[in-house]
Order: structure tokens, then sequence, then C-alpha cells
């Protein structure tokens, strides 16, 4: 293997940019491509008249050690700060304030922050969704959908959601299976702004019974300085698989309807409203696979799907990618 190529990495989520790092950091040279406009993944934040939104990942816990040291390194630049919400539970419509002694970050001043300070200056090609990896006889060669080639590469990282991921593993067909036994749920989630703040002490909420899973005023967490009253909703994977094909429109509606039933304080009809649906929002089920590699092809699968389905089990499984690819080549 041409060590002296760049390594490709196909997502620039969390898991993609943590093995980018570690990569970089070991003087190796990377190369990003993601489908998307900016980085991020599931931990984009949705810039709008009300300031930016997190739709997608609301905050995260750090548990390993590994990832602890990372996330106080991550404050120390100013990229993340603790979010400490007034939190609730919601049982079967009765709303109770559910305090607990868990440290919450987000990142500073919105979600993206945290990924696009990751990435930093390290080559990517957004907006080029990869649609073919294949290797020739010495090296790698990325196909994007409008047909422009890309490599040669030395290794390929493919970090990007298990549906997605196995259509991109075919040279590996043993990853491929693995990628493609894994089912992810759907996310329906709606942002709101206000224009008089709601008379509610609530800042976070999880839900249990109804079409709700998780709301948050996003505008309660550091850094946010909206003039509006902004809240995030998430409905639960059964909800949303029951209504995948629903108008934004209604999702809003019919969201809207139950967090003002749940709330309890009067809701006025919001100034903005907007509802965006996430396909592969979490793994269905949990695995412990760290990564998959297929070390002397050089190629290899991360992302939340390999570990928790959570932004930590993402930067985990993207880091020991890097690893265990540097691991191989010694
Ligand atoms: P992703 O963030 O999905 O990144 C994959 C990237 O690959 C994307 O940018 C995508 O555009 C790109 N890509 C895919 N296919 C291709 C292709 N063919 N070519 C090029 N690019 C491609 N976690 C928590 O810890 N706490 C939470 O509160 C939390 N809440 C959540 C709420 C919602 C609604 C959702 C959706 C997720 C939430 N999560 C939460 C989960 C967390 O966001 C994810 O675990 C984590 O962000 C996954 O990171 P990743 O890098 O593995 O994948
Ligand atoms: P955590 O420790 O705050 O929460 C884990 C779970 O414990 C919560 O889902 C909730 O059920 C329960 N919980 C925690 N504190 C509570 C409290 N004070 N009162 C009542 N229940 C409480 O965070 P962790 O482990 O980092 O989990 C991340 C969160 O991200 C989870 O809530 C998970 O559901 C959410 N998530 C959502 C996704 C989506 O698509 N909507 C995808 C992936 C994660």
């Amino acid at each position: 293997m041409n060590t002296a190529l760049p390594i490709a990495i196909i997502g620039t989520g969390i898991a993609g940019l943590s093995a980018a790092q570690t990569l970089h950091a070991a003087g190796h040279s990377v190369q990003l491509f993601d489908k998307s406009r900016g980085s991020g993944g599931r931990m984009a934040s949705k810039r709008s008249d009300a300031g930016a939104l997190d739709l997608g990942a609301q905050y995260f816990t750090a548990r390993d050690r590994r990832f602890v040291d990372v996330v106080q390194d991550w404050q120390t630049r100013g990229w993340v700060a603790q979010w400490s919400p007034s939190l609730y539970n919601s049982h079967d419509g009765t709303l109770g304030a559910s305090p607990d002694e868990q440290v919450r970050w987000v990142g500073s001043p919105r979600m993206s922050a945290i990924t696009r300070a990751m990435l930093g200056a390290l080559p990517v090609t957004f907006d080029c969704r990869i649609t073919e990896v294949f290797r020739g006889e010495q090296h790698w060669q990325l196909v994007d959908a409008n047909g422009n080639s890309h490599g040669p590469f030395s290794h390929v990282i493919v970090a990007a959601p298990a549906p997605q991921a196995s259509a991109l593993l075919s040279s590996a067909p043993k990853l491929a299976a693995a990628a493609a036994s894994v089912a992810m749920d759907p996310t329906w989630a709606v942002a709101l702004a206000f224009s008089t703040p709601l008379q509610t002490p609530v800042e976070g909420c999880f839900v249990r019974g109804g079409p709700l899973d998780w709301l948050a005023r996003n505008r309660s967490k550091p850094g946010r300085d909206s003039q509006l009253d902004t809240w995030v909703l998430h409905a639960t994977s059964q909800w949303t698989k029951q209504h995948l094909d629903l108008s934004k429109e209604t999702v809003i509606e019919q969201l809207l309807g139950a967090f003002a039933e749940l709330i309890g304080c009067t809701v006025l009809a919001p100034t903005l409203s907007l509802a965006h649906r996430w396909l592969y929002a979490r793994p269905a089920s949990a695995h412990q696979w760290g990564v998959l590699a297929d070390a002397d092809l050089g190629i290899y699968a991360c992302g939340d799907w390999c570990l928790s389905g959570r932004v930590e089990g993402a930067w985990l499984s993207g880091h020991e990618a890097a690893r265990r690819l540097l691991d191989h080549l010694q």
C-alpha cells in the first residue's frame, strides 16, 4: 500500500472528523467528502430567522475516559459548554421536575460549532455524494454522483450511517453485510419560535406516552442569543415510522398540538416553525463492534452504529478506525 497517498474519509460527521483528526495528528494526509453543504451530519444546526437551531443531537454526555479528555480540551478551546437545563419528564401527560447530576455538553454557540472547529483547514469536498468505492491494483478510487473520479487513495474510511455505508463497502462483502444488518430508525424534528416567551420553567423534558420523545428550549443552551423563545421537539421513532410520509405542515401541526397539551401553559401561534425528517437518526439496536475493518484491503467503516448510537459512540468509533489503520501500518 502506498502510504504517501492521502486517506479518503467519506462523511464529515463527528465519526469521520474524529478519524481525520487522529490520522492528521499522526502525520497522514486525509481528504474528506460529504454529500451535504457543510460538516456535522446529525450534529448540524439549522440557520433560521430565529438564530441557529439544533435540530439533531441535543446534547451529549461523556463517560469513556478518552472522550472525557477530548471534551475537556474542547471546553478549553471554547468549542463546547455545559448545559444544565431545568429538566422535567412527562409520563402519560403528567409533567414533573426531574433534576439530576448528569453533566451534559453542547456545541457553543451552536451544536455544529464542534465539527466546524474539528474540520479546521483539513481538505474537504462538500456537495459530493460518493456512490462507488473501488480498489485498483495499488490504491483506492472513489466515484461521485456526478460521475467524477477522486483518488488515488491509500485507504478509505466510510463514516456514513449504516444503510448508506453498506452501499459503499461492496469491495469488502463481510463489512457490507454487517452494515446492511443494522437497521436505523427515523426521527421527525420540529423547531418553533415564539415572540412572547412561554410561561414555563421547562428547559428540557424527557417524554413517555404520545408522539413526543423529547423537547428542549433551544435558547436555554449557552451562547444562543436568539431574541425569540426557541424550542426543538423530537417525535418518538415509533410515531415517526407511522408518519414518515406526512407533509411537514401536518407534522408541525400534530407535534405542536402535543407540545401545547404537555407543556401546561398558554401556547400562542409560533412566529416560526419548521420540520426536518432524519431518516437514519439512530440504530435500532446497539452494537459493540467499535469499527468494521478489512485492514489488509485498507477499508474501514465507523460511526455511531458501530457503538452506542450517540455522539460519544460516534467519536470513539472514528478514533478507533484511525487507530486500527495506524496499527496496521506499523
Ligand atoms: P453522521 O453525523 O450521520 O455523519 C455522517 C455524514 O456522512 C453526514 O454528514 C452525511 O452527509 C455523510 N454521508 C452519508 N452518505 C454519504 C455519501 N454517500 N457520500 C458523502 N457523504 C455521505 N446523540 C447524543 O449523544 N445525544 C443526543 O441528544 C442526540 N440526539 C439526537 C437527536 C436526533 C434527532 C438525531 C438524528 C440524532 C441524535 N443523536 C444524539 C445521535 C447523534 O447525533 C449521532 O450519534 C452522531 O451525530 C452520529 O455521528 P456520525 O459521524 O456517526 O454520523
Ligand atoms: P442521558 O444520560 O441524559 O439520557 C439517557 C436516557 O436516560 C434519556 O433518554 C432518558 O430516558 C433518561 N434520563 C436521563 N436523565 C433523565 C432525567 N433527569 N429524567 C428522566 N429521564 C432521564 O444522555 P445519553 O445517555 O448521552 O443519551 C443521549 C440522548 O440522546 C438520549 O436521550 C437519547 O434518547 C437521545 N438520542 C436521540 C436520538 C433521536 O433520534 N431522537 C438519537 C440518538 C440519541
